[in-house]
């Protein structure tokens, strides 16, 4: 992510967080318990929504500004349950199966390697452990706002840190080998039209074969 993108992404957020994300992050999350990894944390907007009673929490954050800004947000937590990590998704340094719950939020649209990401958190997700994602998506093909995601991705791409408008997210979750148990579609409110259509729900690692 570019320096300024970085340094603004509250500020760029904040009243999408207000309309509707802060609610969707409060309901995927207040309920999580055991060991919990996130993944692409950025400036921490999912912390105030974990019960730390319940959670040991890793934050992994590859990018060095948003995860300055993360630490900052973490002193205000009781930090004895909190590490935060520098690790990408596409290679997760943790055990086969150390964690009951995989978090990512906003961040499947951005990795380098989506299916390679889904593969590490499946393999370090215990069997029957949960992953929660609220992502953005691509639209439903032969619609406008579709075929306008495919026209401007390769510039947005380049200006938003690696985001892509166009994912089929829930496509590849379950072609990872996840099986669907919620799933909400709904659209991101006082976000840019591009980015409204989103997915959030919980996916379950199935027993290894
Ligand atoms: C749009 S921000 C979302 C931040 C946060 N999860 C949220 O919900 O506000 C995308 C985040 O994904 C991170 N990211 C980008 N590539 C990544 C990768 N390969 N692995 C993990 N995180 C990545 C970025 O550094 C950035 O912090």
């Amino acid at each position: 992510m570019s320096f300024i993108a970085a340094y603004l992404y509250d500020k760029v957020m904040a009243e999408t967080e207000a309309a509707c994300l802060q609610a969707w992050r409060q309901s995927l999350l207040s309920d999580v318990t055991g060991k919990v990894l996130e993944i692409g944390s950025g400036t921490g907007a999912n912390l105030p929504f974990y019960n730390l009673k319940n959670v040991k929490l890793t934050l992994c954050e590859p990018d060095a500004i948003m995860r300055k800004q993360l630490l900052e947000k973490v002193k205000g937590y009781e930090q004895k349950s909190i590490q935060v990590s520098t690790d990408g998704a596409e290679a997760i340094q943790a055990k086969d199966h150390e964690f009951d719950c995989v978090v990512s939020t906003l961040v499947c649209c951005s990795v380098n390697n989506l299916e390679q990401s889904l593969n590490e958190i499946k393999r370090v997700l215990k069997p029957g452990g949960r992953f929660m994602f609220l992502e953005h998506v691509a639209a439903k093909k032969g619609t406008s706002r579709r075929t306008w995601q495919n026209i401007i991705n390769p510039i947005w791409k380049v200006l938003a840190g690696n985001c892509h408008l166009n994912r089929n997210t829930l496509q590849a979750i379950e072609d990872a080998g996840f099986k669907i148990e919620s799933i909400t579609n709904e659209s991101m409110r006082k976000a840019m039209p591009l980015v409204r259509p989103t997915i959030r729900g919980v996916a379950i690692k199935m027993d290894d074969a």
